[in-house]
């Protein structure tokens, strides 16, 4: 799925060719981020239907065309699953109890939540698999790149650097090697060519409002169509954070049903990311502290029921004492929920 038959039905597509597509509804569809068969087979015919303009009938016909086209949506055989499910890749947080408690780690073609309260570490997280990600894979990594969708401007190149610097040595000298910069770890003029080369690896937007989040979560898929082939696939895309625009925009009681529908629509966006292109999806977000909200619970996630289904991983992030951070498992497929500690250091996430 991910291989030489993707980029060639991708590299072909004509919309015009779907039946009841013509020249308008193909250029809205493309707007909308529609631009490959993959895309439209697994969209939803309401959602199609109102991006496109079209009737709900004519979006099933296109989306049902679209998939046979792509040849996905319908059933796969046990091992075509099987296949899929081999390319799942496991990304290290660099603390091998918390890799433990997930299994070896973020998991590609999957959706993970990291909640908690301002300061618990949900954006030193962030920072850190964006690193982790470039790293060779016997050092936890996969090899590839990442995209970071900012909605809070809470990015810092400064951060990467002394993430970058807190890696044990000989991460550091495989790295310089894998990036064929000369010089030894700690070398001033070697340390800042490497940063330069991981920060090359992290693509960065701001997102403004949650319109233009939504927006750019159809750019990071582009991205990591036009990156699938390279070197250095994208296999992380971070939103951090996820909700805040959105909550911050959708206040009142009244317009709670409409925040959830964009709610979920922007995580099917994202999703789909994770499953075409291989892509662990990582997303932050807060929990609610006021204690009238409407969703009361202090220790429960915003976002309520969508965001609770759609999430394949959550994990919620407590502070304990000091640079202590209790990383709680709470919702996982097939793993036992479960606690570990990791402290948040100058050098990045560490064990305790
Ligand atoms: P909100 O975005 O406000 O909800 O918080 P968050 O969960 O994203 O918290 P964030 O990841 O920003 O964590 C902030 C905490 O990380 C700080 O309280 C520090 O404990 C730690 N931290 C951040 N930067 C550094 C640093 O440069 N050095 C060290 N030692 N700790 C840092
Ligand atoms: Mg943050």
């Amino acid at each position: 799925m991910y291989g030489d038959a993707q980029s060639a039905i991708m590299s072909t597509v004509d919309l015009e060719e779907l039946p009841g597509v013509g020249p308008a509804t193909a250029d809205k569809l493309r707007e909308a981020g529609f631009d490959s068969y993959q895309g439209l087979a697994v969209a939803s015919p309401g959602e199609l239907s109102n991006t496109a303009d079209v009737g709900e009938s004519t979006a099933a016909d296109i989306i049902q065309a679209a998939r046979e086209a792509a040849d996905i949506g319908g059933f796969e055989s046990g091992s075509d699953v099987l296949e899929r499910r081999e390319q799942i890749g496991k990304l290290s947080w660099g603390v091998e109890e918390i890799d433990d408690l997930l299994g070896g780690g973020v998991e590609t073609q999957s959706i993970t939540e990291v909640y908690g309260e301002f300061g618990s570490g949900k954006s030193q997280v962030t920072h850190q698999l964006s690193v982790n990600v470039q790293l060779p894979e016997e050092h936890g990594g996969l090899d590839g790149s990442a995209v970071f969708v900012d909605s809070e401007d809470t990015f810092r190149p400064e951060r990467i650097d002394d993430m970058i610097r807190g890696l044990p040595d000989e991460v550091i000298a495989d790295s310089l090697d894998a990036r064929e910069i000369e010089g030894e770890p700690g070398d001033d003029e070697a340390m800042e060519a490497l940063l330069e080369s991981f920060l090359d690896r992290i693509h960065v937007a701001k997102a403004f409002n949650s319109n233009h989040q939504m927006l750019l979560a159809e750019k990071a898929k582009e991205l990591a169509s036009e990156y699938e082939d390279s070197e250095h696939p994208v296999r992380l895309l971070c939103v951090d954070s996820l909700t805040a625009h959105f909550r911050a925009e959708y206040v009142g009681r009244g317009e709670l049903a409409q925040r959830q529908q964009k709610l979920n629509k922007h995580l099917h966006d994202l999703m789909r990311v994770g499953d075409l292109y291989n892509t662990a999806v990582l997303v932050t977000n807060q929990v609610s502290a006021n204690p009238d909200a409407f969703f009361g619970d202090p220790t429960q996630p915003i976002g309520g029921n969508i965001l609770g289904h759609t999430s394949t991983f959550r994990m919620y992030l407590r502070k304990s004492k000091g640079d202590k951070r209790i990383v709680r498992l709470v919702d996982a497929p097939n793993l036992p929920d479960g606690e570990a500690v990791m402290r948040i250091e100058g050098g990045g996430l560490m064990a305790e």
